[in-house]
């Protein structure tokens, strides 16, 4: 795979860029502050045309390739990792599922909506006692005849309460273990289906975050997405996009610390000269720009390798882990070149290094990473 961008992932990064420098950098840190989903900037997302970029023009996609997706995650994430992480969670993990394992009623039912931005997306696999374990889902969807009756709680739910449209993961046959569990499509508004309060969170903090509650909710059997029992691999093989997301949400937040960084050492003088003079900092913006062109070609090259239909679970893998990997270390090292300065709050490098913590936790701790690449090289052996 070569990582080339064309001229057309070049315009494309550079709308988004444009958007956000303009609709989202002057709200980002009243947005942490307050914790506040940015409803207004998600429906204009919509009128940019940025809601189902990689989804067929048919469904009311924009029908571009994984790529441009990455690229528009990396550049919302370089101004505001929230609002990153909600176009990733939105598109690779409520989105994806329907358009590759939804019948073509349902694909006509909720695709065109969610490619929109009419509709949000959202993705509920983690409960209390299945996170890293994601097969030991306790949830559970009954077999009523012409519904499920589903009960249970998935927690940590990004664009809880805030999207209309939910892909959730349930047992439908206990105790045979991961074959058990199906994939379900729910909506906000069904009978039992109740949010938990949003979660005071360290970072990211303009992306909403809850709990979802089930409590009798009558779904529909028109609702199952693929087969009965196909569940953990509908999750298992949207992660492995998802990781994607996460990996591009990463890097686009490296990317804005590091030029804040790179700014303010030019700016900042000690010793009768900017401190980008002093080689003890003009080495830290090497490291960083060469874990930034790492990480980078990890994860355009695992969206090369999806868009290409080629085994691409372990790049994915690889590419999540070592770009929030390298995401720590260089929102890191340019709080440090702020020195004092960027520990204020209202400091954009402050709010990246909080927003920056999350990439190695979610979509698969890098533990669980590091398990999915070893199994790819290893096999069995491994687990
Ligand atoms: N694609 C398709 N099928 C897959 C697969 C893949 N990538 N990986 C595994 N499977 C299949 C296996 O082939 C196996 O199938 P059979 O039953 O036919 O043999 C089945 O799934 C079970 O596989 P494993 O035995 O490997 O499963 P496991 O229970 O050992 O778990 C794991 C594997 C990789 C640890 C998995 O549990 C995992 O990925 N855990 C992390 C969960 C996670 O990433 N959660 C993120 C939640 S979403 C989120 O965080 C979003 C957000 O906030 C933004």
């Amino acid at each position: 795979m070569s990582y080339q961008t064309t001229k057309e992932h070049e315009l494309l990064r550079e709308k988004v860029r444009e958007f956000a420098e303009r609709e989202i950098k002057p709200i980002a840190f009243s947005l942490d502050v307050k914790s506040e989903f940015p409803t207004q900037v998600v429906k204009n997302m919509g009128k940019l045309g940025i809601m189902g970029l990689p989804y067929e023009k048919k469904y009311g996609g924009a029908g571009t390739d994984v790529l441009s997706y990455a690229i528009a995650v990396e550049e919302l994430s370089r101004v505001d990792g929230g609002v990153g992480v909600i176009l990733s969670a939105h598109t690779s993990l409520g989105t994806y599922p329907i358009a590759a394992f939804g019948s073509e009623e349902q694909k006509k039912k909720y695709l065109p909506g969610l490619c929109s931005g009419e509709l949000i997306g959202a993705f509920g696999l983690t409960e209390p006692n299945a996170g890293s374990d994601a097969g030991g889902t306790e949830t559970t969807a009954e077999d009523m005849g012409d519904y499920y009756l589903l009960n249970g709680n998935k927690i940590f739910i990004t664009n809880g309460g805030e999207a209309d449209v939910y892909v959730i993961f349930a047992l439908t046959t206990p105790n045979i273990g991961t074959r058990g569990i199906s994939a379900l499509i729910l909506e906000k508004g069904m009978e039992g289906f109740s949010f938990g309060d949003h979660y005071d969170k360290l970072g990211i903090r303009s992306s909403a975050t809850c709990e979802l509650i089930f409590n009798n909710v009558k779904v529909p059997k028109a609702n199952l997405l693929g087969k009965e029992g196909q569940g953990f691999k509908i999750a298992m093989a949207t992660l492995d996009g998802g990781r994607i997301g996460i990996a591009a949400q990463a890097l686009g937040i490296a990317q804005g610390a590091f030029e804040e960084a790179v700014e303010y050492s030019k700016e900042r003088e000690q010793f009768g000269k900017p401190i980008a003079a002093q080689q003890a900092i003009a080495f830290k913006i090497a490291d960083m720009a060469t874990k930034l062109r790492c990480a980078r070609m990890l994860v355009y090259s695992a969206a090369e390798l999806k868009e290409a239909h080629a085994p691409y679970g372990m790049e994915s893998a690889m590419a999540k882990q070592y770009a929030s990997d390298v995401a720590l270390e260089i929102t890191s090292d340019a709080l440090q070149i702020f020195g004092g300065n960027g520990y204020l709050k209202g400091m954009p490098v402050e709010r990246m290094y909080r927003d920056a913590r999350i990439t190695p936790i979610y979509e698969g701790t890098n533990e669980i990473q590091r398990v999915v690449i070893a199994a790819h090289i290893l096999g069995k052996i491994s687990r």
